[in-house]
C-alpha cells in the first residue's frame, strides 16, 4: 500500500488527559492540557506545552509554578469544560476542591488521582506556544490508586484523547510488558547471527 501524506496537524497520536493547575492573578486556574511529556529523568522533569493566548500562560509566566492533575474517566466533563472556557472569564476553581503542597502557586484537585507541583526551570518562546521545563517537586496520589506501592493504571483509570476526531478514551487492556515482550527477538536474532 502505497503511503500518502496528509495535512500536518492532522496526526493522531493518543496523550493523556490533564489539567494543568496555576495562579492567575493570586487565585487558582485550571485547563485542559494534553502536550505533556517527561523531558528527564533525574532530576525528574516534565515539559508542558500551553498557547501563548492563554490565562494560564501569564501565570506561569508570573509565578513560575504549576501543577499537572491526572483526572479518572469519571471526570471527563468536568476536564472538558475547563478546556473551553477561559479563567480571564470564569471562576474555574470553584468546580474543583483543592490542596496545596510545597509550592504556594500550584494548586492541585483533591479529586484527580494523581498531583504533581511543578517548578519552571526553562522557557522556550514557539511562534504560538510556550514550552515550559519544569521539575517535578512532588507527586501526591492516595493509598486507594497504589498496587504494592506502585501506581496502579487500572485503579486511576485516565483516559487519553485523540485529534484530529477530538475524541476521549480509556485505557483498554494491557497488550505486553515493556523491555519484555522484545526480549524473544533479541534473542533468536543473536542466535541467527
Ligand atoms: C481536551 C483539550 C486539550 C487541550 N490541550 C491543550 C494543551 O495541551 N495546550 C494548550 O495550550 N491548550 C490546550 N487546550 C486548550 C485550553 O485548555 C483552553 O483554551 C482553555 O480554555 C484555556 O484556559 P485559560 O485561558 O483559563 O488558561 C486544550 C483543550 C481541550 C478541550
Amino acid at each position: 500500500m502505497p503511503k500518502i501524506t496528509i495535512e500536518k496537524n492532522l496526526f493522531c497520536l493518543p496523550w493523556t488527559q490533564t489539567i494543568l493547575g496555576t495562579h492567575l492573578e493570586g487565585k487558582a486556574n485550571f485547563m485542559a492540557l494534553d502536550w505533556l511529556t517527561r523531558v528527564n529523568y533525574d532530576p525528574a522533569m516534565i515539559g508542558i506545552c500551553v498557547n501563548r493566548a492563554h490565562a494560564s500562560a501569564s501565570a506561569i509566566l508570573s509565578t513560575g509554578e504549576f501543577s499537572i492533575n491526572v483526572p479518572s474517566s469519571a471526570m471527563v466533563a468536568i476536564t472538558d469544560y475547563t478546556g473551553i472556557v477561559s479563567g480571564k472569564k470564569v471562576d474555574k476553581a470553584k468546580l474543583f476542591d483543592v490542596f496545596y503542597g510545597e509550592l504556594k502557586s500550584a494548586p492541585m484537585i483533591v479529586n484527580c488521582p494523581v498531583n504533581m507541583e511543578c517548578k519552571v526551570s526553562q522557557r522556550v518562546e514557539l511562534p504560538t506556544n510556550y514550552f515550559f521545563i519544569a521539575g517535578i517537586m512532588n507527586i501526591y496520589t492516595e493509598d486507594r490508586f497504589l498496587t504494592d506501592g506502585k501506581p496502579d493504571v487500572k485503579k486511576i483509570n485516565p483516559f487519553v484523547l485523540t485529534m484530529p476526531d477530538n475524541r476521549y478514551w480509556s485505557i483498554g487492556e494491557s497488550i505486553g510488558k515493556a523491555w519484555h515482550e522484545g526480549i524473544s527477538i533479541r534473542d533468536r536474532l543473536k542466535q541467527e547471527s
